[in-house]
């Protein structure tokens, strides 16, 4: 089986789907947010917060670098904005199918507020931040994805029974 890359924008339920989904193919699941605090022993808005947005993107490319080599499969839950460097894209297709879990504005906009851990979603006029970033990420997501599940008014296990068919 090849790896599965579920990407998508924040809110998606990539890590939720994606913990259900190795668990329904009995392999490990990987979520690269969880895996970059872990390594730094900080949380991500602190890695913002001290050293800025480029050094965590910095921090996302390296993790990618690595797990192309890794011989076990996995589910790899990634960060919402990861795809944004071309040389990422690129990394993720290769590491595995990757999966866009797309979600409409409105879901989004549902499932985040009260957010408080997103850097990029903190600090009102959260419709506006979210409308922007989902402006400019649409287009990277489709062309990164090798396939495409809707994910709005779905529970996490129609959509892995989805992912599973
Ligand atoms: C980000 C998404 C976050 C996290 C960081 C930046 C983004 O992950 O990597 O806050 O740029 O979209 P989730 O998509 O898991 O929330």
């Amino acid at each position: 089986m090849k790896n599965i890359v579920l990407m998508g924008f924040m809110g998606a339920g990539k890590t939720t789907v994606g913990k259900r989904l190795a668990k329904a193919l009995s392999c490990e699941f990987i979520d690269t947010d969880e895996r970059i605090e872990k390594e730094q022993g900080r949380k991500i808005s602190d890695i913002f917060a001290e050293d800025g947005e480029q050094a965590f993107r910095d921090m996302e490319t390296d993790l990618l670098k690595r797990l192309q080599d890794s011989k076990d499969t996995f589910v790899l839950s990634i960060g919402g904005g990861m795809p944004v460097r071309e040389e990422n894209r690129a990394l993720l297709r290769k590491i595995g199918t990757v999966v866009y879990l797309k979600t409409s504005k409105d879901e989004i906009i549902r499932r985040v507020s009260g957010d408080t851990k997103r850097p990029l979603l903190q600090g009102g006029a959260l419709e506006e931040k979210v409308t922007s970033l989902m402006n400019a990420r649409e287009h990277i997501y489709m062309e990164t994805a090798h396939r495409e599940v809707v994910t709005d008014g779905k529970y996490p296990q129609q959509i892995v029974e989805e992912l599973m068919k």
